[in-house]
């Protein structure tokens, strides 16, 4: 197999995965929501930042290890929790989990993802982090946050961006759904993807049945019905600091808070005890139409960088944006999609190329505006475009 896969970029990487999947499962993993203006305002923003060089620096001794509560890793990134890999690829997250272990970064396995959160951690290793979504029965996510120490995870990062479940048009049109069954609408697509077919679908039918989210509850898992994609029936839209006050007296580790646009709610999330709010707006998958992430960094930096730890993603496709977010305040930068779409071209091997292209990149570009280490980016080394 040719390690390069074929893929220079993550753009080549998402065309290999449209072209492997289904569309109504590539559309999943690829699309925002509404009108997708999110979707398109994160990648434009990245625009607004130029790069302004410092010639004539040594930067021959780079390294792009950063510190995150406590813990050496070897790059800014992180795999963002996407509730999905298991259905780029047969068990994809712990494939995505064991490529981001070799890599030296943290993993976040997503509440509903297809894998259980046990078998994740003990076939994968690494740094995992563990993603909560808060369900209606407090007590049964409070259990859930339970395995999740029992299993080793070192973090949880709880998403407070959605407390209903997006429309996503495309998904009831493409007839996706949650566990997965063959309808009328869907046979054809997935007839047209045999490598898909067999390789992922056919897999689960042999093994463990339909693609279902592993982690809920035995009873709700028994009674679950056809939902088209992402659309839970376990999302909350009663959440309040409350909870995430809660959270913290049973959480003994780092507590992430995901979804934060606004500076006021990071100060209240530093208030609650949390150890990192992570700047997002859910990939443009949750509200459309808001400012991208990337724009609001400096704001929510400014405002409690000095009390937590400042994370954020949305839109990150190349190493010069992950850059950027580290030169506004960032500590790292978590990839959702990219390594989405690396697992459905090849599992491990695609995840970990998907890694390896931000690698390569970030280390080009460090070089390139001459910064001589990650931790000494700033500010300085980036101006805002002219209007
Ligand atoms: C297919 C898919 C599924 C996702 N599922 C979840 C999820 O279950 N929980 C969550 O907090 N975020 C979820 N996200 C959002 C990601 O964690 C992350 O915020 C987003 O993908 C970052 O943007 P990027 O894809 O442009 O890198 C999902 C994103 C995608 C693309």
């Amino acid at each position: 197999m040719d390690p390069l896969l074929g893929a220079y970029d993550v753009a080549d990487l998402r065309e290999l995965a449209r072209r492997r999947l289904p569309k109504g499962v590539f559309e999943f993993l690829d699309r925002g929501n509404g009108e997708e203006a999110a979707l398109v305002e994160n990648r434009a923003a990245f625009e607004r930042y130029k790069f302004i060089p410092h010639q004539l620096v040594d930067t021959s001794r780079r390294s792009l290890e950063v510190t995150l509560f406590g813990k050496r890793h070897k790059m800014p990134i992180a795999i963002a929790p996407t509730g999905s890999a298991g259905l780029a690829w047969y068990e994809g997250e712990i494939e995505l989990a064991r490529a981001a272990a070799k890599a030296g970064i943290p993993f976040t396995l997503a509440t509903g993802s297809m894998t259980a959160l046990e078998k994740v951690a003990e076939q994968a290793g690494g740094t995992l982090w563990f993603q909560v979504y808060m369900w209606p029965d407090r007590a049964a996510s409070h259990r859930l946050v339970e395995r999740a120490k029992a299993a080793g995870y070192q973090a949880i990062v709880v998403t407070v961006d959605t407390p209903v479940p997006p429309g996503r048009e495309y998904n009831m049109r493409n007839g996706m759904t949650v566990p997965f069954r063959f309808t009328r609408k869907n046979v054809t697509d997935v007839m047209m993807h045999p490598r898909w077919l067999g390789g992922v679908l056919a897999r689960y039918l042999a093994t463990t049945g339909f693609p279902r989210y592993e982690n809920y509850p035995t009873e709700v898992k028994a009674r679950i019905t056809a939902l088209p994609m992402g659309r839970s029936m376990m999302t909350t839209d009663s959440l309040t600091w409350e909870d995430l006050r809660a959270l913290r007296k049973l959480w003994p580790h780092a507590l992430m808070v995901k979804g934060i646009l606004r500076p006021q709610d990071a100060a209240a999330a530093a208030d609650c005890g949390a150890d990192a709010v992570i700047v997002s707006n859910h990939g443009g998958r949750a509200v459309d139409s808001t400012p991208a992430p990337i724009d609001v960094l400096p704001g929510v930096v400014e405002a409690v960088g000095s009390r937590l730890s400042v994370l954020v993603d949305s839109g990150f496709r190349r190493g010069a944006d992950v850059v950027k977010g580290l030169a506004l305040g960032a500590q790292a930068v978590l990839i959702g999609r990219a390594t989405l779409y690396g697992t459905a071209v090849a599992g491990e091997a695609g995840a970990a190329r998907a890694i390896e292209i931000y690698r390569d990149e970030i280390d080009r570009m460090l070089a390139l505006i001459g910064c001589p280490d990650i931790g000494a980016l700033g500010p300085d080394y980036v101006v805002p475009a002219r209007g």
